[in-house]
């Protein structure tokens, strides 16, 4: 029967590998999971309020479907958690969605044409080269300094064409944690502006930042048009619950935007009504498990860091926030980065994703980890690693 070839172009290195893993977990052998970026499967939890928020409003009788653009009350706060970044927006500029997920998924519908190019930091998060593909588009990396977490603004504005249509940022980063500073969000914004492109910013990470303070990109960008991508899956530990938004600022440019992209939310009715009572609680509530979370996080980046930069052959540049490093295999064995995770998966049972899961041009050659597990795991996981590498 037909399928479609856009659909046949679409990968998701981050759950492809569990395949693998599932076949080798047959055989006997014990995985462990350093693959998903999940907090939720590494014991962290959603705060009591925000749990019992959900279930009061299933309780209380919210069971019916939603408005399209979402809970009122909900996209009000989000507004004001996004004003308070820097971001010029009202309760009408955000549009409430299954996660981040499906916000891409609508913004590249509603932006990509047959033959367009979309700019995507290298490497970067595979859904957005698989969007893009699924509407006919064209994913175009650009180079991004890992060392001192910063665009190569020469290769953007070599990598411009007239099929261009957007530049999209991932800060903080998944999978390098590459934060862009106020300096070069600055260059960026400039960029797109003499080149008419849209903006596409996901921040889903936005407070998860261990060395510097985060900048968003509200903070820089006026009038410019720009769509801001962000959720609750991982600053607020709400994965499994799939909720996210879109946030239009007050540029001109978006007119036709803001005017067409509500109708595929209209198409498909809603999201979760109880997930959104619950979301609303997360922003209201106390905002302490946010912080705890990050402490965490950052003695398990310091140690995993550290551990990787002491086994020979590898080399790892210090993510400056999100939950994931990505080191550099110096001297590989094998002919690619695949070849080298799945052959730590089967000696060791270690589960890692390739690093040209997340983009070929400049994701290959690493691999890329989660530091979310504790500190006991981390420490198992990085002993086979240097087991494997020596
Ligand atoms: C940069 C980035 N954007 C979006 C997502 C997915 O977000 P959501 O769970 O809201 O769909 C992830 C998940 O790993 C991510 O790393």
């Amino acid at each position: 029967m037909k399928i479609s070839k856009k659909v046949a172009g679409v990968e998701y290195a981050i759950r492809d590998i569990v395949v693998a893993a599932r076949q080798v977990e047959r055989q006997g052998k014990k995985i462990t999971y350093l693959n998903i970026g999940d907090p939720i499967q590494y014991g962290f939890q959603p705060p009591q309020n925000v749990k019992e928020a959900m279930i009061k409003s299933i309780r209380e009788g919210h069971n019916y479907y939603a408005q399209s653009e979402g809970l009122p009350e909900l996209r009000e706060a989000i507004a004001i958690k996004e004003k308070a970044k820097g971001l010029s927006v009202s309760t009408d500029d955000i549009l409430i969605t299954n996660g981040v997920s499906e916000a891409l998924d609508m913004v590249m519908s509603s932006i990509v044409e047959e033959g367009d190019e979309v700019l995507l930091p290298g490497p970067y998060y595979p859904p957005y080269a698989s969007y893009v593909r699924l509407h006919g588009g064209k994913p175009v990396e650009f180079a991004v300094d890992l060392k001192n977490s910063t665009p190569d603004i020469d290769d953007i504005k070599s990598k411009i064409t007239p099929k261009t249509v957007a530049i999209c940022l991932i800060s903080p980063n998944n999978p390098t944690g590459a934060v862009f500073s106020e300096k070069s969000l600055k260059q960026l914004v400039g960029i797109a502006n003499e080149h008419d492109l849209y903006i596409i910013c996901d921040e889903i990470y936005d407070q998860i930042v261990f060395d510097e303070k985060f900048t968003g990109i509200g903070k820089v960008s006026g009038n410019s048009p720009v769509i801001l991508l962000n959720g609750f899956s991982k600053v607020h530990l709400m994965s499994g619950w799939r909720i996210g938004y879109i946030a239009f600022n007050n540029s001109p440019k978006l007119a036709p935007i803001r005017e067409n992209l509500p109708k595929l939310a209209r198409v498909r009715i809603s999201t979760n009504l109880p997930v959104q009572y619950a979301a609303l609680e997360s922003l209201r509530g106390p905002q302490g498990y946010v912080s705890e979370f990050v402490s965490e996080l950052k003695e398990r980046r310091d140690f995993v860091v550290k551990r990787l930069n002491s086994i020979p052959g590898l080399s790892c540049s210090n993510p400056k926030g999100a939950f994931y490093a990505f080191p550099k295999i110096e001297k590989n064995p094998y002919k690619t980065d695949q070849e080298f995770v799945m052959e730590l998966l089967r000696k060791t049972g270690v589960l890692t994703v390739h690093g040209s899961g997340f983009g070929t041009q400049y994701g290959s050659g690493h691999f890329r980890i989660v530091f979310l597990p504790d500190l006991n795991t981390l420490d198992f996981a990085l002993n086979e690693i240097e087991k494997f590498c020596q």
